[in-house]
């Protein structure tokens, strides 16, 4: 599942964020890949335990976690710590690769196995030529360039790559995301579903405010649907 998630930083935050990335000494990217992805790897990141760097963390990570479609559509266990990355110059693409499977935080040795990888985009999509995050799915190529804020999430199994980018510099902060529920296809199904209770929640609501002897928009049915969302989740769930 590709999803985009809007505006999970604020105008503020993003501004915040942006600055303190800018301001930073900016090293290799190839320093944290593996072999294969380092040999196509062409770009610039922060080191991670440079002080912006965790300043610039701990903003996204409260932003992440705070954002309910984040969090219905990763059902994150554990979040590698954000990284942020620099397309610009000579140092302008990343070509075809798959993540590593397992992250291993230097700091903290905290494995997180890698179901879902985000890029959080961090620059005007007008202020940069190229620099498309292009990933293989099951439908074809999907092209993605999104607003500054605003994040995507795509399974950690998909053939990536960052097309060169050829005039100004894409800014970027990504992560990995160990979910509670592994498999891409379960995701799916329990965010489809969460998001049809949901819409078919506010229906109810909608409708119990002109006949007041309806219910406050919790029906049987609502009852009975999201108790089998729980019980897949409980079925699904690694905690
Ligand atoms: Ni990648």
């Amino acid at each position: 599942m590709l999803l985009r998630i809007h505006q999970v930083l604020t105008t503020d935050e993003l501004a915040q964020v942006r600055e303190l990335v800018l301001g930073a000494d900016w090293a290799d990217g190839r320093l944290t890949a593996g072999s294969q992805s380092g040999a196509v790897k062409n770009n610039q990141q922060v080191p991670e335990d440079l002080p912006a760097a965790q300043q610039a963390r701990h903003l996204v990570s409260v932003a992440l976690a705070r954002h309910p479609m984040f969090v219905t559509g990763a059902l994150p266990r554990s979040v590698y710590p954000p990284l942020f990355n620099r397309y610009s110059g000579a140092a302008n693409h990343f070509g075809d690769h798959i993540d590593n499977a397992v992250r291993t935080h230097a700091a903290t040795a905290r494995h997180v196995r890698t179901d879902i990888s985000c890029t959080l985009f961090l620059s005007d999509p007008a202020s940069y030529d190229g620099g498309e995050l292009v990933v293989q799915d099951t439908y074809g190529e999907q092209r993605i360039k999104f607003d500054a804020g605003d994040l995507v999430m795509y399974p950690g199994t998909s053939v990536h790559r960052v097309e060169p980018v050829t005039r100004g510099e894409r800014l970027a902060c990504f992560f990995w995301v160990e979910s509670m529920v592994r498999h891409d296809a379960q995701r799916r199904l329990l965010y489809d579903m969460d998001m049809a209770i949901t819409a078919l929640r506010r229906k109810e609501l909608q409708t119990a405010a002109a006949d007041t002897a309806s219910g406050p928009g919790e029906s049987p049915e609502v009852v009975r649907l999201t108790g089998c969302y729980h019980n897949l989740l409980r079925m699904w769930a690694t905690v």
